[in-house]
């Protein structure tokens, strides 16, 4: 298993499934803080340089609300435009900065492989936060932990599930992360549906069936979507060559209620990473399905800021102290 203090986390191919039961561990720790029902100051006077040169907003967000929550400060630039990268500098020289202003760093960048190029130079714990179309270590994280969660919830096991993603699965960066942290687990069944020119990459679908589970590809969603999880995404505009090449491929794969009772299981748990499109022509997750129970979408909202406070205590070597650094919360809360 990684130790965690002072690593990277760059990649799910670092997490083993005891890896996986140490975060999970240390994420059911941190709901009181989170929940707001305890403060804590295990982190007071660390600093979190939170270095977004992509569009992010819950990750970003959250990273720094986990960060706060564990009594840390954080810092943060976002966009390309406004910082020095913009000027020609290397990802190394501005590792070799920002990491002397923050004891950890996270970070999302357009480019693949350019947050491990930034965690070369960095002084301090790099976490990934989404590296162009390649990994989003931190929310498959939260994607496993969910869908635990909501199995667990009606006495069902990740191992043995059937799992449905669908959409943009060339692209999203999310699906290639979780299929890697699933095909860990044993005897799933993985329906891969997306139009053929958006397919999971074949190194992803090559490591799922290497690991012996069950691949189905399909460019159809009629008798696909009987699944344990659905899991849905979105269009990934930004990395098409222009609006148009992707506007081809909008609302091309749609869920709304009347589909889900027409084609999925009566408690087939509903998953997106967000954000979902809801612009009318793409619309791939509609909000009539808002009350519907098995929609897990902002469960996965929640769970994501216990994850990567976990993540934070762990790098940072305090997971076993933050209880003793417990105080009270001393304002109204309805969490
Ligand atoms: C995802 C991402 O950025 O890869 N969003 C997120 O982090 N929750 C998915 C997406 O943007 O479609």
């Amino acid at each position: 298993m990684i130790n965690f203090t002072g690593s990277h986390i760059l990649s799910v191919n670092q997490l083993d499934r005891d890896a996986i039961a140490k975060i999970f561990e240390t994420a059911n720790t941190m709901q009181p803080y989170a929940q707001r029902k305890k403060r804590t100051r295990v982190l007071d006077g660390a600093i979190l340089g939170n270095m977004f040169f992509e569009a992010s907003t819950r990750t970003r967000v959250s990273f720094g609300s986990a960060f706060n929550l564990l009594g840390g400060f954080v810092r943060e630039t976002t966009g390309m435009s406004s910082s020095a990268l913009a000027k020609g500098e290397s990802l190394y020289d501005t590792a070799r900065v920002l990491s002397s202003y923050a004891d950890v760093i996270a970070m999302r960048h357009p480019e693949s492989g350019s947050v491990s190029e930034f965690a070369q130079g960095s002084m301090v714990p790099v976490i990934n936060g989404g590296d162009g179309p390649n990994e989003h270590p931190t929310q498959a994280l939260l994607d496993l932990y969910t869908i635990e969660k909501e199995l667990n919830s009606k006495l069902q096991t990740i191992d043995n599930m059937h799992i449905a993603m669908v959409g943009d699965l060339k692209f999203g960066r999310t699906v290639h992360s979780l299929s890697k942290l699933l095909a860990q687990y044993k005897n799933i069944t993985f329906s891969l549906i997306s139009p053929k020119e958006l397919a999971m990459p074949d190194s992803i679908v090559s490591i799922i069936e290497d690991a012996g589970h069950k691949v189905i590809i399909s460019d159809e969603i009629e008798g696909n979507l009987d699944a344990d999880i659905l899991y849905l995404t979105r269009i990934q505009e930004e990395r098409f060559p222009s609006p148009d090449e992707a506007n081809k491929y909008r609302g091309q794969f749609r869920l709304n209620q009347q589909i889900y009772t027409k084609h999925c299981k009566s408690n087939t748990v509903i998953m997106h990473p967000l954000p979902r499109d809801s612009r009318s022509d793409a619309n791939e997750l509609d909000t009539d399905l808002n009350l519907n129970p098995n929609l897990a979408i902002f469960r996965q909202v929640e769970n994501g800021v216990i994850i990567r406070m976990a993540l934070f205590a762990l790098t940072l070597g305090v997971a076993d102290q933050v209880q003793q650094h417990e105080c009270d919360v001393n304002w109204f809360t309805q969490k």
